[in-house]
């Protein structure tokens, strides 16, 4: 199985500009932060930053995300899409099929997707995506990709997520090569990058692989509890529910529970 070191992760590597630049650590706080760092300070587009061991790293909604050292994927890219906003969802989705994709030319599983930003396999919990952007003069500068992949993690010592998550290893019934699989990361994500900067949505693509549709959900907003049957996610990325009254609500945040 190959070491994440930044030689390992670009030999090889046939990208035009993600991955060209690899910063790896055996351990740091959170790779996303360090990559929003960076990116202020000017890094090109396609800088990752590599860890094996995160000691804050971070989920969605201020969330803790952890890892046993060595058992994940955790990454952080950094790009600079010249899209609006707006379309930020559409980076969202585009880094979850890149995800998939890998996760499907390393190991041959297939992955679903539980809104907004989870990554599915078998109906567990396998992996997260964070993506955290920073503004120039009301332009995007610049946007981390955050990805969080259990792979060879060994989730049933892990009582609080034993339940709900899996990993790469435990579906396969074997180990997995990192090094492949950031590698296909890499590249893909840079597929789907230029697919979003040439104006293509990926949100048919993504939402083709979508769990819980026509099922009663019950999601938590920082507004309050909403209650109803999930219709689809639009191509905002904002989940579509048909409350019990036959109203629609469109939540742009929350978790489904
Ligand atoms: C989620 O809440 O599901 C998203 C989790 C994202 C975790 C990844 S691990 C690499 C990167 N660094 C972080 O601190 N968070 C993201």
């Amino acid at each position: 199985m190959g070491q994440l070191t930044p030689e390992a992760v670009t030999q090889g590597l046939q990208t035009r500009f993600v991955g060209h630049q690899v910063l790896y650590y055996p351990s740091i706080g959170s790779t996303n932060q360090l990559a929003k760092r960076l990116a202020v300070e000017g890094a090109p587009a396609g800088t990752t930053i590599v860890a094996d061991e995160q000691t804050a790293g971070r989920g969605r909604m201020g969330r803790v995300w952890l890892a046993p050292p060595g058992t994940s994927l955790l990454l952080s890219v950094i790009l600079r899409p010249t899209i609006a906003v707006g379309r930020l969802p559409q980076l969202l989705m585009a880094s979850a099929l890149a995800t998939a994709g890998a996760v499907e030319r390393s190991t041959g599983l297939s992955v679903l997707f539980k809104w907004p930003n989870d990554i599915m396999l078998r109906g567990r919990k396998a992996g997260g995506i964070l993506i955290e952007s920073g503004m120039r003069s009301e332009i995007l500068d610049y946007a981390v990709v955050g990805i969080g992949l259990n792979v060879n993690f060994d989730v049933g010592e892990s009582p609080d997520i034993a339940e709900t998550a899996t990993s790469l290893s435990k579906e396969l019934g074997r180990p997995v090569d990192r090094l492949e699989l950031v590698r296909n990361l890499l590249s893909l994500l840079e597929r789907e990058h230029d697919s979003l900067e040439a104006g293509r949505s990926p949100h048919s693509r993504w939402a083709a692989r979508l769990v819980g549709l026509g099922e009663v959900l019950e999601i938590s907003t920082p507004w309050g509890e909403e209650r109803g049957t999930m219709e689809g996610v639009d191509a905002e990325g904002s989940l579509i529910l048909r409350r019990a009254d036959g109203s629609i609500a469109r939540i742009t945040v929350g978790d489904v529970s």
